[in-house]
């Protein structure tokens, strides 16, 4: 079996953090999320993976390279425009040949057990299978309704009157005859190829695809709210274990990770919360589900419920930053100059607000 992680897409919905990062690379309790899903497809027994990437492509294979730090072989496949998901299974039939596979959505995080899963699908009679679980607004993604026998009806793209509560979570497995339904679809409204749409010409065509219903969480990282959520439910699994240096007039909770070189002085970290490589925690409170990442500085601060992402410094904030993602580099800090006046300089999109 082989595995397919789609990276291509632009992430708009996440600007300004996805003009200069692609969104399957930002961190969620401090590890991309597209590691999470390469280490899933590994854990299934798979050790041939490829990328669909796009314009963010030299970013991805920077920091995925070919895959030997996870046992691993990356093979690149580039797409020219975000044409759909099913465009994606389309440009990879080179590389999949006639092997069955399984699609991952690069922005997606799911919880564990999903690899048996996966596993499981390479020796069964499917001819294709899908993930499936209840959610409260199922109009934003790919929706399935299914018959008394549990067998399913029918699939619909972002439907205005959605026919059931189940969305299609971003994992799907197929064998070769996905080749022919890609073949056949037209583009939808949005103009993409949609891979409901192929999975409905299965349906159609009487091929035996099995629906599997997860009970655990799912997140799919599209927007700010999702990222923050999809942080705090990994960072609930997170486990006590200090790698870096906390001094005497610390307090770190229980459920704290503080990764290699990194300094906790005069601080109080509350879990669950991760403190990344060489990041540097000085006079300050870091309040639980926060996710600090390498070499950031906070100083005279206190931060709560938020994510910081790497060479970002935080230095003399009087008031608590709270449910914020911070980018990369970011500089925030008194500023001495009279008037007293706030002093700015953020990005398109950027949303601030003060107290
Ligand atoms: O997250 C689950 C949902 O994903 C499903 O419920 C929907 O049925 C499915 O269509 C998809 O919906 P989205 O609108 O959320 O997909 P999005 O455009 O965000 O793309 C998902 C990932 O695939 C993202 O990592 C970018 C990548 N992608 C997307 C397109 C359109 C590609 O690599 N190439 C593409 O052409």
């Amino acid at each position: 079996m082989k595995g397919l992680i789609l990276s291509g897409g632009k992430g708009s919905r996440l600007y300004p953090l996805t003009y200069t990062s692609a969104k399957q690379l930002i961190p969620v309790a401090n590890k991309p999320v597209l590691f999470r899903v390469i280490e899933t497809i590994r854990d299934a027994g798979i050790t041939e993976i490829g990328i669909v990437i796009g314009s963010t492509g030299d970013q991805i294979r920077e920091a995925v390279g070919r895959g030997g730090r996870w046992g691993v072989n990356i093979t690149y496949i580039p797409q020219d425009a975000p044409l759909g998901l099913a465009h994606a299974v389309k440009i990879s039939q080179e590389f999949l040949g006639d092997e069955r596979f399984v699609m991952f959505l690069g922005d997606n995080v799911i919880q564990g057990g999903i690899s048996p899963l996966i596993a499981q699908f390479a020796n069964s009679e499917w001819n294709s299978q899908i993930v499936l679980t209840r959610i409260e607004h199922p109009e934003q993604y790919g929706v399935a309704e299914l018959g008394d026998d549990g067998r399913i009806i029918r699939l619909v793209e972002k439907p205005k009157n959605p026919p059931s509560d189940l969305a299609l979570v971003g994992i799907y497995m197929f064998d070769h005859h996905i080749f022919d339904a890609v073949k056949a679809i037209k583009p939808s409204w949005r103009g993409e190829l949609e891979i409901t749409d192929a999975i409905q010409w299965l349906v159609e065509k009487g091929y035996a695809v099995h629906p599997y219903i997860h009970r655990g969480w799912w997140i799919d990282t599209g927007r700010p709210g999702d990222m923050l959520e999809a942080n705090d439910l990994v960072l609930e699994e997170i486990e006590y274990e200090i790698e870096g240096y906390a001094d005497r007039d610390s307090t770190v909770g229980r459920r704290v990770r503080i990764e290699k070189g990194a300094e906790i002085i005069n601080s109080v970290v509350r879990g669950p919360s991760i403190i990344g490589e060489n990041a540097r925690i000085v006079n300050s409170y870091v309040g639980p589900f926060t996710s600090i990442y390498h070499n950031v500085t906070v100083e005279n601060s206190e931060i709560e419920h938020s994510m910081v992402l790497e060479h970002s410094e935080i230095r003399d904030i009087e008031a608590r930053i709270q449910d914020s993602i911070i980018g990369k580099n970011v500089l925030i800090n008194k500023s001495p100059i009279k008037p007293k006046a706030l002093k700015l300089t953020l990005a398109d999109n950027s949303q601030v607000g003060i107290l």
